[in-house]
């Protein structure tokens, strides 16, 4: 019996090591439903993303196998290893997964292939191998299983830093807000109540005009105010005091911490009674107190009400929400947003430094992915060191790459796990402390997305993480800029 010259025999087919323990009725099977096909060299045989319809066997000639990474072609692999496989791998999981090509694969040479149409390749495995197919689902899912959890640790990694971090920094000022705004409507209280004595009719309209003077200088006194050493604050608090008992104001030692606070003394104070008479004098004291204590806590609203939105400036900075994913960026910005997110975390006796070389050009990056390097990285440092050290934060120039490094004092990297420690999941923290995918993603992030490298030298007492990053986009770098323009050197 003779064969078709489209067909191979099933003597043939066994020899490739795909079929080779297939029984003969397999291989029978095999020869009927599949063909022999040529593709010229330089030609595509199956492109990424098409409708995975056939598998393909190869028998002759050189392929090559290429993956779209950000808008490149990225070839994966390259060989002329006859009996190697591609096209529809993924058929047996039809209806579960989308039958697309994964892969694009180009013949480099005129090449020639086996080919089988995606469902009877499907049958014969479902019908053939029963159990190995429900180990390759387990195995397929799983992998995607785990690969989304890893994707959402990612995720969580910056944002459980980055909302630890801030709901603490921010409850303060946000604390202080709240108190002095409470205590300021008390004091406009006070002195609305205050403001009806004194007009009760004894202050004549000149009286009244320079005690409206007073407060107007009072206000002004507030804001040039010096802040005093806590010694000298008391004695002049004592001198405040002294002044106060001696012309019979009530209540002097409440009074005086806010005057003085307000960078009011006796000799200001002096100048009180000519102007209202010995009367009216406690009543206009406290009057121009409450004006002092209602500056002060004004300003103190101001400053945390701005130290408020300092930090959310911060946390924008640091997520990067509402920018474009990459852009032309100042590292030191990330750097900063980054360590505020820490502040918090670091302990008392954990000293930082910043060595900054400002004279570094912004570069182009994917800003929220930078700042999840550094938050591993100085996790990582301050984890080393736990209650005391130095953390330094440095940058630097080194040809055409800009260079970050986040240094430590703790302990340093044994020299047996060095090589382990970019490994996903690698981690000597206790279990559940560390999942060991800071490293990982560090390096996918730096390496993988921007091209760089990521370095590590460590002895007992300081140990550096080296990230290198080009200074200029590479030509891999696939997102758009947001504008072109905003490529310097390209
Ligand atoms: N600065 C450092 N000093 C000493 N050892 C370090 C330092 N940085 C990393 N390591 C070692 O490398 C390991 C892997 O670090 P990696 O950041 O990948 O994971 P992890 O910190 O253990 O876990 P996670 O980052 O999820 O909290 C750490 O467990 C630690 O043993
Ligand atoms: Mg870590």
């Amino acid at each position: 019996m003779s064969t078709p010259a489209d067909r191979l025999t099933p003597d043939q087919l066994r020899t490739l090591f795909l079929f080779e323990a297939l029984d003969d009725g397999q291989l029978d099977w095999l020869a009927a439903h599949g063909r022999v096909e040529q593709r010229a060299g330089g030609t595509v045989v199956y492109g990424e993303g098409e409708a995975a319809t056939c598998f393909f066997v190869l028998l002759r000639g050189t392929v090559s196998l290429q993956r779209q990474v950000r808008g490149d072609d990225v070839e994966v692999s390259r060989t002329d290893q006859r009996g190697v496989y591609g096209g529809a791998t993924q058929a047996y999981l039809d209806g579960q997964v989308e039958q697309v090509y994964r892969n694009t694969m180009r013949a480099v040479t005129d090449a020639d292939f086996f080919v089988l149409p995606a469902e009877n390749f499907a049958y014969a495995l479902r019908t053939w191998f029963p159990m190995a197919m429900h180990l390759l689902e387990g195995l397929f899912f799983g992998m995607r299983d785990s690969q989304a959890i890893v994707g959402e640790r990612e995720r969580l990694l910056a944002l459980g830093s980055l909302s630890a971090g801030l709901t603490h920094e921010l409850n303060n000022p946000a604390a202080a807000a709240v108190r002095a705004a409470a205590v300021l409507g008390e004091r406009v209280a006070g002195m609305r109540h205050k403001l009806a004595l004194i007009a009760d009719g004894r202050l004549d309209g000149r009286a009244l005009h320079l005690l409206v003077e007073l407060q107007e200088e009072a206000a002004a006194r507030v804001a040039t105010a010096p802040k005093l050493s806590p010694m000298a604050a008391a004695d002049a608090e004592d001198a405040v005091t002294d002044w106060l008992e001696e012309h019979e104001v009530s209540g002097a030692w409440d009074l005086a911490p806010t005057l003085v606070a307000g960078g009011l003394d006796a000799d200001w104070l002096a100048r009180v009674q000519p102007a209202v008479g010995r009367a009216d004098l406690a009543s206009a004291v406290r009057w121009l107190t409450y004006t002092v204590d209602t500056e002060l806590l004004l300003r103190e609203i101001g400053d945390a009400v701005t130290r408020v939105s300092k930090l959310v400036g911060a946390a924008k900075q640091y997520s990067q929400l509402d920018r474009a994913p990459f852009q032309v960026v100042d590292v030191h910005d990330l750097l900063d947003a980054t360590l505020v997110m820490f502040k918090a975390k670091i302990p008392a006796e954990v000293r930082l430094v910043r060595e900054y070389d400002h004279q570094l050009p912004p570069i182009p990056a994917y800003a929220a992915e930078l700042n999840q390097v550094w938050t591993n990285l100085i996790d990582n440092a301050l984890g080393a060191m736990g209650d005391r050290g130095v953390l330094t934060v440095r940058t630097s120039r080194a040809d055409d790459h800009l260079v970050v490094e986040v240094a430590d004092t703790g302990p340093g990297i044994p020299a047996e796990i060095r090589p382990r420690i970019f490994e996903p999941f690698f981690t000597t923290k206790p279990v559940g402390a560390g999942t060991g995918l800071g490293l990982d993603i560090s390096y996918r992030i730096v390496v993988h997305k921007h091209h760089g490298d990521i370095r590590v030298e460590s002895a007992p007492g300081a140990t550096v993480f080296r990230v290198l990053l080009p200074l200029t986009a590479g030509p891999a770098v696939g997102a758009t800029p947001a504008s072109p323009a905003e490529l310097p050197g390209r």
